[in-house]
């Protein structure tokens, strides 16, 4: 199995010669459930990777450095930013992204509150805050508001000035409350 071990960004800055950073390495992304066996330089993002080995565009690159959030995907249990991790990393992991939210054609209630309550206008965030959000209210189904709002504050959007996007979080959050206390 291949290991990424030792490949991280300070080592690609530091060591080796400059092929071993463009020599691609067969690795295999998981990505909502389904295997993308792809081969990659140990350099290429896991965003890169994702939208373009993998065909999966409903992921977002924005800023490219960590600090917008649309590249967000889930990581085995954890919201992470595509664009601040090699593709290699991520080799052996659970992957998941906006495409894999809804269940066959039904929609996730993130997707329909933020359509409810316009939470997108452009769009081009959606994806990021998404998954932002269902990560947050899966490891904690009765995350507080104040909580809610922090982890959101992460990302950014440019259209929306943030309020309906709030919306659309805390109904769909009461949404998936009221439905489990319904068992
Ligand atoms: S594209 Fe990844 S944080 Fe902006
Ligand atoms: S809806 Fe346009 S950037 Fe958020």
């Amino acid at each position: 199995m291949f290991c990424p071990k030792g490949i991280d960004g300070y080592d690609l800055l530091v060591a080796g010669p400059v092929h071993e950073m463009s020599e691609k390495v067969d690795i295999t992304l998981t990505i909502n459930g389904r295997d993308h066996a792809i081969r990659v330089e140990p350099r290429k993002t896991l965003v890169d990777a994702i939208r373009e080995d993998c065909g999966q565009t409903g992921t977002h690159i924005g800023c490219e450095h960590g600090i917008c959030g649309t590249c967000t995907v889930i990581l085995d249990d954890d919201a992470v930013r595509a664009c601040l991790m090699f593709a290699v990393q991520a080799q052996g992991r659970k992957i998941r992204t906006v495409e894999g939210l809804a269940s066959g054609d039904t929609l996730h209630p993130l997707q329909r509150a933020f359509i409810a309550h316009h939470g997108l206008q452009c769009g081009f965030c959606t994806p990021g805050f998404l998954m932002l959000a269902a990560n947050a209210l899966e490891q904690n189904p009765d995350i507080d508001d104040e909580a809610m709002l922090d982890i959101l504050s992460s990302n950014l959007c440019r259209c929306t000035g943030y309020q309906n996007i709030i919306k659309a979080v805390r109904a769909a959050a009461a949404e998936m409350r009221g439905k489990r206390a319904e068992g």
